[in-house]
């Protein structure tokens, strides 16, 4: 019997994705030291695309290179006329599958040892113990907003010409668009804040520039929090009419994630009962928007069996399946799934064996990180490797890469 993962996918630009399994963005953090695509990415891409899934998106792409999430981010615009953009394209489109380039800037997400002055939509630091790590922001003047949505089209549009066959907006996970859409970290007065269409204004008009670049055939999609699990954040009905917005604008599918660093409720730390029984972290919201948005969704966070996916496309929640950990310690995940195997997921909560540890060192985000650039390297990932290994590895990698830009 042929399983619902199986099957097409046509969005409403026409496009048609052959199956109905997703690599969600995981920043490789993996690009040259001048912020270009290199031979790893094409290789971990070519991986990718051989396991199966019919969308891959790539991990977050900066649309500006004075902004920065992590220290190894590709740069969109540091790669303007570079052949390896191309064969990243390539590698990942083999096999009829698409590559969509997540399109990002961090705002005030960008840590000290990057931005001495991040920017934001208003100067309001990230909450303790954060704000030892990031600096305070510097508000948004209007010029500099109109500066970044042009930045976000011109980014499009490299992604087309280069072969990629279509972009996805990071609006999610606390960065500078979710930070718009946000009541705590959006307090203008202008028309860039204050009630839900202002605050909305800064991804709309990201959308309509983007779409003025790539056209109507081309895929545009958006990652969006569900909510941000802060008190007096952004909430589930505000993301429902956003979302609403954004469908009947002619986005072409809509990914659902939640949190931000603040609360990251994106890599399953809820503390609500409901979302930790749920295979899928954000289902429930996800329940509620398809009752108001026709655009396609895709829900991400928390899958882990062929069963738990299946279940929530036959109940019409979403229409595509995100994957991101499963995939990093086994990119032949969604062969094995469209095969039709029973086969579970080995993503396990990850921990050092001490708490203080753990709660210092973003373990999720590095000990994964150490997976892809294994898989870059053309070699198998490592699902057995030590967790203190890892801070190891990433402390000695970040400390050489400052070196060596303190002194280049
Ligand atoms: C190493 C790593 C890097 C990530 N980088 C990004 C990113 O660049 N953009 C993004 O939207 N999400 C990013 N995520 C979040 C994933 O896309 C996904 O939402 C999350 O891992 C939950 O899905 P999962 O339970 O299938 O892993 C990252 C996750 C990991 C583990």
């Amino acid at each position: 019997m042929k399983n619902r993962i199986n099957d097409q996918l046509t969005l409403p630009c026409s496009a048609i994705i052959k199956n109905r399994l997703g690599k969600s963005a995981m920043s490789e953090n993996m690009a040259t030291r001048d912020y270009k695509c290199n031979a790893e990415l094409v290789e971990l891409y070519r991986r990718w695309s051989a396991g199966g899934a019919g969308l891959l998106i790539t991990g977050n792409v900066m649309i500006d290179a004075s902004a920065l999430g992590e220290p190894s981010n590709v740069v969109m615009e540091k790669n303007k006329q570079d052949p390896f953009l191309k064969k990243w394209a390539q590698a990942g489109s083999q096999y009829d599958t698409h590559i969509w380039v997540q399109l990002n800037h961090p705002g005030k997400q960008s840590p000290k040892f990057l931005s001495k002055k991040p920017v934001a939509p208003s100067a309001i630091e990230l909450n303790a113990p954060l704000n030892r790590m990031f600096n305070r922001p510097k508000e948004l003047s209007e010029t500099e907003i109109f500066d970044l949505i042009e930045r976000f089209g011109t980014a499009a549009k490299m992604s087309k010409e280069a072969g990629f066959t279509g972009v996805q907006i990071h609006g999610a996970h606390g960065y500078l668009i979710s930070q718009f859409l946000s009541p705590i970290h959006n307090q203008r007065h202008d028309k860039w804040g204050g009630s839900l269409e202002n605050r909305m204004r800064f991804p709309v008009e990201v959308y309509h520039r983007i779409r003025s670049y790539v056209g109507p055939q081309f895929p545009v999609s958006i990652k969006l929090n569900s909510a941000d699990f802060q008190r007096g954040g952004f909430t589930e009905d505000e993301s429902i009419e956003v979302a609403r917005t954004l469908s009947e604008l002619g986005m072409d599918l809509i990914e659902i994630s939640g949190g931000s660093y603040e609360a990251p409720e994106m890599m399953g730390v809820s503390k609500k009962k409901s979302t930790r029984e749920r295979e899928a972290y954000f289902l429930d919201y996800c329940e509620k928007i398809r009752m108001t948005v026709k655009t396609p969704l895709m829900l991400t966070g928390g899958f882990r069996t062929l069963k738990g996916m299946e279940e929530t496309l036959e109940s019409g929640a979403c229409d595509m399946i995100g994957l991101g950990r499963s995939l990093a310690i086994n990119p032949e995940f969604p062969n094995q799934l469209l095969s039709g195997s029973n086969i579970q997921s080995e993503v396990v909560p990850l921990t050092t064996g001490s708490k203080m540890l753990d709660q210092l060192v973003p373990l999720e985000i590095t000990w994964y990180t150490e997976q892809l650039h294994r898989m870059g390297k053309g070699l198998d990932p490592k699902p057995n490797l030590g967790a203190k290994t890892s801070i190891v590895h990433t402390l000695f990698s970040l400390g050489i890469k400052n070196l060596k830009r303190v002194r280049g």
